[in-house]
């Protein structure tokens, strides 16, 4: 397992829109027994009830929701520049109800403070379930984001989490 510090968050200069949209991360949840990861590309951080918050947004259908559920903790991990982006694209293409995409991928779960996160990234922001919800059409106020995300009705949930805990290699 590789060596990870604490990152004072005053020291996080990202740009989030680049960093999610365009590098991707990985979201994990579990515990020691089990725990699964998926790719993700829309989520942010801010302050929200004084707290330092991260925002994923979780549709019904994905096996790491259960464990969200579950758990009420999850971790974002983001990865070198060079990391090889095929690995981000299984993790975001499989179900881990159906594979165990750690053992396909080569890649390995870490632990800190019982919060799964993804050895091999650069990057962890550990998180704690503060709110979960579900976008439905009724909290929708332009007509085309059903019609465009959700013809199959797999909502996504908003999970808003309170930061831990940055970590950094
Ligand atoms: C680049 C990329 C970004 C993705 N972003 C999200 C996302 O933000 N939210 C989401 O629910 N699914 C997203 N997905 C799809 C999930 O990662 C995918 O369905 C995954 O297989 C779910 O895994 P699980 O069932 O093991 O949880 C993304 C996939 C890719 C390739």
């Amino acid at each position: 397992m590789h060596t990870f510090q604490p990152c004072p968050i005053d020291v996080f200069h990202v740009n989030p829109f680049t960093m999610l949209n365009k590098d991707w991360g990985v979201l994990t949840a579990g515990d020691e027994e089990k725990a699964n990861s998926m790719t993700v590309s829309w989520g942010g951080f801010g302050v929200l009830w004084n707290k330092n918050v991260c925002s994923v947004y979780v549709r019904d259908s994905r096996y790491t929701k259960q464990l969200i559920d579950a758990h009420g903790t999850f971790s974002l991990t983001f990865f070198q520049k060079d990391f090889n982006k095929s690995i981000l694209m299984y993790l975001g293409s499989v179900s881990g109800a159906r594979e165990n995409k750690m053992k396909m991928s080569h890649l390995h779960i870490n632990y800190e403070s019982h919060i799964p996160f993804i050895d091999e990234g650069n990057l962890v922001i550990l998180c704690k379930r503060l709110s979960a919800v579900t976008l439905t059409p009724d909290t929708f106020f332009d007509g085309g984001i059903e019609a465009e995300h959700y013809k199959d009705g797999d909502f996504h949930t908003m999970y808003i989490g309170e930061i831990q805990q940055l970590l950094a290699r």
